[in-house]
């Protein structure tokens, strides 16, 4: 699509979308489509006209039932009540709290490294991309290990979500009934009686006499399983096919783990886990030249802002040294990703152990897309892993 968006970033930057009818769902209304990145970056920001609640942040509409469950998350609302939510749930995740995790992810990425034995031919997605997220999120939860697999189980059962080569609609709607139900029980346990976890943090956060309610609670737990799931496990993905197409910049790499960190920011905008979420206006206003409408769907393209040439040089190299990389891989504005510092920990965590371990590490078959229309997700990745240079 990089071509397309392209000509769209010069030709015509905003740009409406028909809605075709897909798998059995209706065609929408049609679209606003935001591909430079100044808009999108200015779209994310102004919550007062481009809403995250209106319509909530997918691009299908949802039903009238589903919205009212999906307003009541984070992700799907606007100051004041968006401020209030993130400022108590802040208090969780502060750049303190995020570096006290630095230990316990190390363990998990040698855990996850460990169990590869001496590698060989596997699926990266089940063994490494999957595992890694999943382990740390059960940390941030308190989950205990012995419910760990439960995580597990309901976020495979949630990923067929809207995806209808996969989804058994049953299989993931029982799915949340069985993940709120668990939520509630760890909730009444935290608030009782708290632990050294962000779960128990958040769960007795206090901002100006204010906490969240068990509604919020149960709702930001499922935010955390959705948001830091399949997002970071597409980074890891993203990790081994780019490097994998690009073997000098990964040689490089791997004889000079300083470039860790402009590296993952690199893959990040080149490969971004998450490529668009929507808003809705609310009042009529003017974007890259187009008149937008009260009630037009409005899609925010990240992965089109960050191969914008107005911000990047060279957009479409990838270049494991660049400084200058102001992508939007974790969106803009108020609703920028909260666990941003979480997914960059486990990345730098991760990479330096399994590339220690694998000298030699090479994708040997076509890997499987997952369809979605906002995650950039590889659902099958074969390797070889080898231990040999
Ligand atoms: C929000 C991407 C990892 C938790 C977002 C948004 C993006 C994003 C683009 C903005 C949504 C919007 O503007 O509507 C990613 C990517 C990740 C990642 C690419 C990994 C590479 C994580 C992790 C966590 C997390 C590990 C939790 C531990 C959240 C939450 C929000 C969010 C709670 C909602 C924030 C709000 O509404 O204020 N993420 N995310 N994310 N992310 Fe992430």
């Amino acid at each position: 699509p990089h071509a397309l968006f392209a000509r769209l970033r010069r030709e015509s930057p905003v740009v409406w979308c028909p809605e075709p009818a897909t798998d059995g769902f209706d065609g929408g209304p049609g679209l606003w489509a935001v591909t430079r990145h100044a808009d999108v970056v200015a779209a994310g920001k102004r919550t007062e006209v481009f809403s995250s609640h209106e319509g909530g942040t997918f691009i299908r509409d949802s039903s009238p039932r589903e919205l009212r469950d999906m307003r009541r998350a984070m992700l799907n609302t606007d100051p004041p009540e968006h401020s209030k939510l993130r400022r108590i749930v802040s208090k969780a995740f502060t750049p303190r709290v995020v570096a006290g995790m630095s230990e316990s992810i190390t363990r998990h990425a040698r855990d996850v490294v460990d169990k590869l034995g001496d590698g060989g031919d596997l699926d990266f997605v089940e063994h490494v991309s999957a595992e890694m997220p999943l382990l740390v999120l059960a940390d941030i939860l308190g989950v205990p290990p012995g419910d760990r697999h439960l995580l597990y189980d309901w976020t495979n059962r949630m990923v067929g979500f809207g995806d209808p080569q996969v989804g058994d609609p049953k299989s993931y709607v029982s799915a949340f009934i069985e993940l709120f139900a668990y939520a509630a029980e760890l909730t009444k346990r935290k608030r009782a009686h708290p632990t050294d976890d962000v779960w128990s943090l958040a769960v007795n956060a206090e901002v100006d006499g204010e906490r969240l309610s068990d509604d919020d609670l149960d709702r930001f737990f499922q935010l955390l399983v959705i948001a830091g799931n399949e997002t970071t496990r597409n980074l890891f993905n993203g990790t081994i096919l780019t490097l994998s197409q690009h073997p000098d910049q990964w040689r490089r790499l791997r004889a000079d783990p300083g470039l860790l960190p402009t590296a993952i920011e690199e893959i990040l905008r080149y490969f971004p886990p998450v490529t668009q979420f929507r808003r809705t206006a609310v009042q009529d206003i003017e974007l890259g030249g187009q008149r937008i409408r009260a009630g037009d769907k409005v899609v925010l393209c990240y992965a089109s802002a960050n191969r914008d040439e107005d911000v990047f040089t060279e957009p479409d190299r990838f270049d494991i040294t660049r400084t200058e990389n102001p992508h939007v891989s974790f969106g803009a504005g108020p609703h920028f990703c909260l666990g941003n510092a979480v997914a960059r920990l486990e990345a730098r965590a991760l990479l330096p152990i399994l590339f220690d371990r694998f000298p030699t590490i090479e994708v040997i078959g076509e890997p499987v897309r997952a369809r979605s229309n906002f995650i950039n997700g590889i659902s099958e990745l074969p390797v070889r892993l080898s231990t040999a240079v």
